[in-house]
């Protein structure tokens, strides 16, 4: 890993052992984008990809008279000179001008990496990865950029986000500040989405581009089950195993867009950052504007190899503290067992069971505080109901580790419903419009979290009961999106920082509690997966996927989410059938099959279950503790697709490539077919494994595959509806 700086042309070249990234200075001293793909051995000067030549109808550069940004590649593009593509970012001078232009000033290359104010960010030691910052500056606008790029060394990544600084006495606003641009040379690529819905979120979505923008976004406040802060864009020949394709990760959890924008003259430019609508930032003199940011992965070896670099990258560079690379704590959860309706005895009767079953933590949902008896009241008043916790959180929590059991609990911080002591106290706390009616989501407003005080109080709330009682583990809820926002201690130049400030608010809060409690584990959850994203992932290791628990809608969901995060961040647990999203009902050990591929847990109360039910959870219970390592921290690889086939698989191989977990699903049975065979992958190809007694070399199960048939019994045939399989695969 190595950042060149070549003053003679003033180029850089960051590099590792697999990826180049070549910047130019462009004839008007703004930055250039010259290449950025497979590490290639850079000639010492890479201008000659310049394009210099006049065409027709095309704004040219008043000085050069020959160079257009318009036929080149930008590394920050601004609109208003002879760029018209999409910009990445716009500043608002105080004679209403919008024209824009930051060219080269200096640079500072060093080696590791700063962390963001108050925002998520990968992180890395000095000998992990290096830096480049180069600062430009408007003199009109009297500002400067400060452009970051960090490459790491074990990783196909480049790590990007801006700092825009008032440096004149006048104030200036920022209205659109993203935090990479890319700009590629042709078009001959497909765009990836990860969209959905609650019960049905990060569903991959491909179309091929072309001239014209494609794009994302949420302006829901949160990042959105509908649409993922993460896109790929691949070769239309890129798959799984084999191909070119970049990522693009936004480390926010906010208001986002996405887009790919494919100009007339061949140019592809990809933009990720804070979505610009309802986006403007003030800076008076002296201050500045730091954007989140984004990690731009590259392959040229297929989708799976670009999602083990997330996977890695996320859980050695942005998962922090306790439960960095740490196996996760199997649980049952009592939501989908009680809902809001149990008395301690409940609680404990759950516990006690799932405790003879193996189980290590217990998590006690949404009910326990307030006069939370249904989704109409108590949200934002965070003491214990009496009725329910008679010693309250402290003797409930006791009880449960006698047990020999860990315990945690359920919050949703930022919300408050108007039936609670707090709304009767603080109405203004809340984000709402003057003159206007609030839309409620669940009976439930959205505290005001831009405002400091707010975010104390909740803190200060929190804080007792956390501390009151021996909490392993926290599930931080979030189940609406905002409107009519507008804060009611905000002047009206600061409205359009609103949005980002409640961000800032919920990170600053998730800051004061991990300080607070560095040993608990967060699970982040938002109505499921609507604020999965990997901000959240630098707070919260794990997140809960998805509130459907159906296993086979599970599998798709599950699968989705692998693309862009590692597996031991994925909420997954087994519930009760028929289940309560879809109404079907698979067996209990297909539904572990789904969900050991994650965290792993229970979402019901496992004195319901048959006594046959029971003892073969026992079994799963000890399978996960087995081999949670391996499937949480291997290399995971998508074997078949759920979104193409009636049948899913995927596995999971030791660094080594010792150990291998398989798992395979039939979601819908094909009468009198074949069974055919599963080719796996990541294995030794001269090696050994034993796989259920017998044994087979690598290459015979990379090259020649499984044979399903293997995994007929009697009265089974893998090909019903609903039929899966786990296996484990132990070089000899
Ligand atoms: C939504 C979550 O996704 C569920 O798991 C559960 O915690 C409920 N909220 C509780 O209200």
């Amino acid at each position: 890993m190595n950042i060149i700086w070549n003053k003679t042309y003033g180029q850089f070249h960051l590099y590792n052992d697999s990826i180049s990234y070549i910047i130019g200075t462009a004839p008007g001293g703004e930055l250039t984008n010259l290449y950025f793909g497979k590490r290639i051995h850079a000639a010492d000067d890479m201008s000659y990809v310049i394009f210099r030549m006049g065409m027709p109808n095309v704004a040219v550069d008043a000085d050069t008279e020959s160079y257009s940004m318009e036929l080149n590649r930008q590394e920050y593009p601004s609109f208003g000179t002879t760029d018209f593509g999409t910009q990445a970012y716009e500043i608002e001078m105080s004679n209403g001008s919008r024209v824009s232009s930051f060219v080269y000033k200096s640079h500072t290359i060093f080696p590791g990496k700063k962390q963001i104010n108050g925002l998520p960010a990968t992180y890395a030691k000095d000998e992990e990865a290096m830096t480049l910052e180069v600062e430009l500056c408007d003199e009109v606008a009297q500002a400067s950029l400060v452009l970051s790029y960090t490459i790491f060394d074990r990783y196909p990544v480049i790590a990007r986000h801006a700092v825009f600084t008032n440096r004149g006495n006048t104030r200036i606003k920022l209205t659109r500040a993203m935090s990479c641009c890319l700009d590629l040379p042709d078009q001959d690529y497909e765009w990836m989405q990860f969209t959905g819905a609650w019960a049905r979120e990060r569903i991959p979505e491909t179309r091929k581009l072309g001239t014209g923008t494609t794009s994302i976004e949420s302006k829901r406040g949160t990042s959105s089950a509908n649409q993922n802060p993460f896109i790929i864009i691949k070769r239309p020949h890129t798959d799984d195993f084999a191909g070119e394709a970049i990522g693009f990760s936004f480390v926010y959890s906010g208001n986002f867009l996405a887009a790919a924008e494919g100009g007339t003259h061949g140019r592809l430019r990809i933009l990720m950052g804070i979505h610009p609508d309802r986006f403007t930032w003030p800076l008076d003199k002296g201050d500045s504007f730091e954007t989140p940011e984004v990690i731009i992965a590259a392959t040229d070896k297929g989708l799976n190899d670009l999602s083990q670099t997330y996977h890695m990258l996320y859980n050695n560079h942005l998962v922090r503290g306790k439960w960095k690379n740490e196996p996760r704590p199997i649980l049952n959860n009592n939501w989908e067992a009680t809902f809001m309706d149990f008395t301690e005895e409940d609680i404990l009767r759950i516990a006690s069971k799932a405790k003879e079953a193996g189980v290590e933590l217990f998590v006690l949902d949404d009910g326990w505080f307030g006069e939370r008896n249904d989704d109409f009241a108590g949200l934002g008043d965070w003491v214990e109901n009496p009725e329910k916790l008679p010693q309250g959180m402290s003797g409930l929590a006791r009880k449960i580790n006698a047990m020999g059991l860990k315990f945690g609990f359920w919050i949703e911080p930022e919300m408050v419903n108007p039936n609670s002591n707090l709304y009767r106290r603080h109405p203004d706390w809340v984000l709402a419009t003057p003159g206007r009616k609030s839309s409620l989501g669940r009976h439930q407003l959205v505290l005001d979290f831009s405002r400091p005080e707010v975010v104390d109080h909740i803190y200060n709330m929190l804080f007792k009961v956390m501390s009151d009682a021996p909490i392993s583990y926290i599930k931080w809820d979030m189940n609406r999106s905002l409107t009519e926002v507008f804060s009611m201690d905000a002047s009206s130049e600061e409205q359009g920082t609103v949005y980002h400030r409640y961000v800032m608010g919920v990170y600053s809060l998730y800051s004061r509690l991990i300080e607070a409690f560095p040993d608990i584990l967060f699970e982040s959850c938002s109505s499921g997966g609507n604020r999965f994203d990997a901000g959240m992932l630098y707070y919260a290791p794990q997140a809960w996927c998805s509130d459907n628990t159906d296993a086979i809608d599970r599998i798709r969901i599950q699968y989705g989410s692998s693309y862009g995060y590692p597996i031991v961040s994925i909420g997954s647990h087994v519930s009760a059938v028929p289940n309560q999203q879809t109404g079907r009902s698979v067996s209990i050990s297909t539904r572990a099959n789904v969900a050991y591929f994650g965290t792993f847990g229970y979402e019901l109360d496992l004195n319901e279950l048959s006594d046959e039910e029971f003892a073969e959870v026992k079994d799963q219970i000890a399978f996960m503790k087995k081999y949670r390592d391996l499937i949480q921290f291997g290399r995971f690889y998508r074997l078949r697709s759920p979104f193409e086939t009636d049948q899913a698989a995927w596995m999971v191989v030791s660094e080594d490539r010792s150990r291998a977990v398989v798992g395979f699903y039939c979601m819908r049975s094909n009468v009198n077919t074949l069974p055919g065979f599963l080719k796996l992958a990541g294995l030794d190809p001269d090696r050994q494994y034993s796989m259920e007694g017998e044994k087979y070399y690598g290459d015979e199960l990379m090259n020649m595959g499984i044979t399903l048939m293997r995994f007929y019994k009697e009265g089974f045939t893998i090909s019903e509806d609903h039929a899966s399989f786990v296996t484990v695969l132990e070089a000899v």
